[in-house]
């Protein structure tokens, strides 16, 4: 009896493994991507190719990274756990290690019968995950980097004024002049091509391929002819130029990166407020929005590749970037600039109605449930009383946002976070870049619909505790009349009883 079960039980999960021909996917990330996209109704944004993605799919106009630096949003993105659940908060530790052996989507798409591969920078490169990109846990094969990353922060600029060979922010070149006469995601693009041209015609097992792509990230290196397509006329604006009335100094962030680079050391930017001048504020707007035109065009090409009729496409970046809001630039920040990220979701099997536009404000941490469920896979667990669980997931899906535009299911909240070592922005510490034992304060800010809360509190990073009577400075911002957050509204008594709920939100989530 016995063995009939087992014979027929292995039968019937061999016809349904023919059957059930799982899609694709292709997690397409960028790098410091904040929504400058046209179809999200930017207007300066030139960018054909992920607007066609957009008019295919389904886009999210509130989405929020958990925490606006690298490595940390990556792998809490990757494994869907927040950044005090993988204990990273810099660059400098492995969660299998040194939190917990938490499995990452690849992961989880590898033990349900997928090939995963990785292209170019998905997982941040180095500590952080492991030097191998997490490979062979994430991935079927060795991931792919492009010969020319090497090269990143190489002096390869020209300077125009000199002609010498800079490390500058602003670097448009010309492909002829650099190292293998080729740029990073140049190289990644026709990696990726090739891997979908080899596999896609392949019956037997579906496919995850990640595509990371390094720009905009600075320095602004990319095509020359993608500077002319953006004239620095349409970057004057009207931000006003300084922090915000009543901002509390932890939480500024004085861009040490940008800071870092030579073009901008000739600049003698006071520090750490600046200001920069008017003329190279439209310079580095229009570089950074060539930079997004620039990696448009590889999408367009990887495209070329893709057979939309059976691959679920996400599209999406592990922060924003400050332009000069707040007088700020670079991420390192609470803010909704520094947070914000665009995110689009393409799927065959859902149809696109012509409000394909989501609002709701959701999290990064979303993506890894809302893409097994998505590609029909078992779904995985909510995380809630079960933290230190290999498989589990602290975001919820969107697909019923998706499906049902009515869809209440879930709070309208977003959560994340920002260390500091100390209430004023330095330069020893790195008060842009802690390291973790150097962490004394982190910033915990909640997003709802209508208002932005920040609490700097005391933490201890030893022992991963916070200390919530312990206030270091606090920011409020009602967008409803101030959506760019230039008010810090945290000391108005009218709005203390908001102020309360919204700090009780947050020691709830982070007790
Ligand atoms: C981590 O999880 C993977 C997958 O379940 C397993 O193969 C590996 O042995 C685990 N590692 C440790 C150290 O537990
Ligand atoms: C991380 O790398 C080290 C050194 O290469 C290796 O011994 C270890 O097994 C790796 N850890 C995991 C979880 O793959
Ligand atoms: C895959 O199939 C397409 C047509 O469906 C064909 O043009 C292409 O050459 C095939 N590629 C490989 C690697 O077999
Ligand atoms: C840089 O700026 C400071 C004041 O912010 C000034 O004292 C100094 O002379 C400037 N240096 C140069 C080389 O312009």
């Amino acid at each position: 009896m016995k063995l009939v079960y087992f014979v027929l039980f292995s039968v019937l999960s061999r016809a349904t493994s023919l059957i059930i021909k799982r899609p694709n996917v292709l997690l397409i990330m960028l790098d410091d991507l904040r929504p400058a996209i046209n179809a999200f109704g930017d207007p300066k944004a030139i960018t054909p190719n992920i607007d066609k993605l957009i008019k295919k799919g389904y886009y999210f106009t509130n989405v929020f990274a958990q925490q606006s630096i690298c490595a940390p949003s990556r792998n809490s993105l990757l494994t869907g756990r927040r950044p005090d659940t993988i204990r990273l908060y810099d660059f400098y530790s492995y969660w299998r290690e040194f939190a917990s052996n938490f499995t990452t989507i690849p992961q989880y798409f590898k033990q349900n019968g997928y090939i995963t591969h990785s292209i170019g920078k998905i997982f941040h490169p180095g500590v952080s995950s492991n030097y191998t990109d997490d490979y062979p846990l994430s991935w079927s094969n060795v991931p792919y980097h492009p010969s020319t990353e090497k090269y990143m922060n190489e002096p390869v600029c020209i300077d125009i004024p000199t002609g010498k060979l800079k490390k500058n922010l602003l670097c448009p070149v010309d492909l002829e002049l650099q190292p293998e006469n080729t740029l990073p995601d140049i190289q990644s693009t026709l990696a990726a091509k090739d891997f979908l041209q080899q596999r896609q015609n392949k019956t037997r097992e579906p496919f995850l391929l990640a595509v990371g792509y390094h720009k905009p990230h600075i320095p602004f290196k990319f095509p020359s002819k993608y500077l002319k397509m953006h004239r620095t006329s349409k970057f004057r604006n009207q931000d006003p130029d300084y922090p915000p009335y009543g901002l509390p100094t932890v939480a500024w962030n004085s861009y040490l990166d940008v800071r870092s680079r030579d073009d901008v050391i000739a600049l003698n930017i006071s520090y750490p407020f600046g200001p920069i001048r008017d003329e190279m504020k439209l310079k580095i707007r229009q570089h950074y929005y060539a930079a997004v035109t620039y990696v448009d065009d590889l999408i367009g090409q990887l495209f070329e590749d893709v057979d939309f009729s059976n691959t679920i496409v996400i599209l999406t970046s592990d922060h924003g970037w400050s332009l000069g809001e707040h007088a700020e630039w670079s991420k390192f920040s609470n803010y909704d600039v520094a947070l914000k990220v665009p995110l689009i979701v393409y799927s065959p099997d859902i149809k696109t109605v012509p409000n394909n536009k989501i609002d709701k404000v959701v999290e990064l941490l979303d993506i890894f449930p809302t893409l097994v469920d998505i590609a029909g896979l078992p779904p995985v667990t909510s995380c809630r009383d079960r933290i230190k669980a290999e498989t589990c997931v602290e975001g919820k899906s969107l697909l019923s946002y998706i499906t049902d535009p009515t869809c209440n299911d879930h709070p309208e909240e977003a959560f994340s976070q920002y260390p500091r070592p100390g209430t004023y922005p330095s330069v020893h510490p790195n008060s842009d870049k802690p390291k973790l034992y150097q962490i004394t304060i982190m910033g915990y800010s909640i997003r709802t619909k209508q208002y932005r809360y920040t609490a700097w509190i005391g933490f201890d990073p030893s022992k991963f505790t916070r200390d919530w009577t312990k206030l270091y400075g606090e920011e409020l911002y009602d967008h409803s009349i101030d959506p760019n957050e230039n008010m810090n509204l945290a000391e108005r008594p009218q709005l203390l009883e908001i102020k309360e709920h919204l700090n009780l939100r947050l020691q709830m989530k982070f007790c």
